[in-house]
């Protein structure tokens, strides 16, 4: 296995775009990536023997709610740790941009099936006994 090499804010439409494709999520729209990525407030990408490996995004307010998006690990080089380490990584990014006695939201909208991987990462499955679902309304579906 070659080196696993992580790159901040450098991933590309086309990269987003392919692994999007990769994991069955259907295909992009290269321009709306493009637009989405220049908006984030912070990528991570793995590279493998220079080709894309996978990606994560983070958006939000920058200061109390921050997203994460577009987890998306090809699926040739998954089950390697490179999700945990693209989340650490963006999960480290909100440690360093928060404010230290202020509440600080990071949500997500795990894609089914993936609950477990994100409780590893210390996230908690909504609804509970004290929040309620998350909700999402598709445009253009
Ligand atoms: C879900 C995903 C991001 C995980 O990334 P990954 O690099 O494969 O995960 P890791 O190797 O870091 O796995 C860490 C642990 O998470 C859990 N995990 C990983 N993939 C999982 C899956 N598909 N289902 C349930 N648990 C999973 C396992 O406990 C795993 O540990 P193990 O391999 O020792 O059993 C990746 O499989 C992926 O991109 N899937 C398709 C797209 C997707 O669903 N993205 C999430 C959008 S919310």
């Amino acid at each position: 296995m070659n080196d696993i090499i992580y790159y901040e804010n450098t991933v590309t439409a086309e990269e987003l775009c392919l692994l999007q494709a990769a994991v069955g999520f259907g295909q992009a729209n290269i321009e709306q990536a493009d637009k989405a990525i220049k908006n984030s407030l912070f990528c991570v990408s793995a590279m493998v023997n220079g080709k894309i490996a996978g990606m994560g995004r983070i958006i939000g307010d920058g200061a109390r709610i921050f997203y994460l998006q577009d987890v998306f690990i090809a699926p040739d080089y998954q089950r390697m740790g490179i999700g945990t380490e693209i989340v650490t990584r963006m999960m480290k990014f909100i440690k360093n941009n928060s404010f230290e006695h202020a509440h600080t939201a990071v949500g997500l909208m795990a894609a089914k099936g993936k609950e477990d991987f994100y409780m590893k990462l210390g996230f908690r499955v909504r609804p509970n006994d004290h929040e309620g679902h998350g909700m999402i309304y598709t445009m253009n579906p």
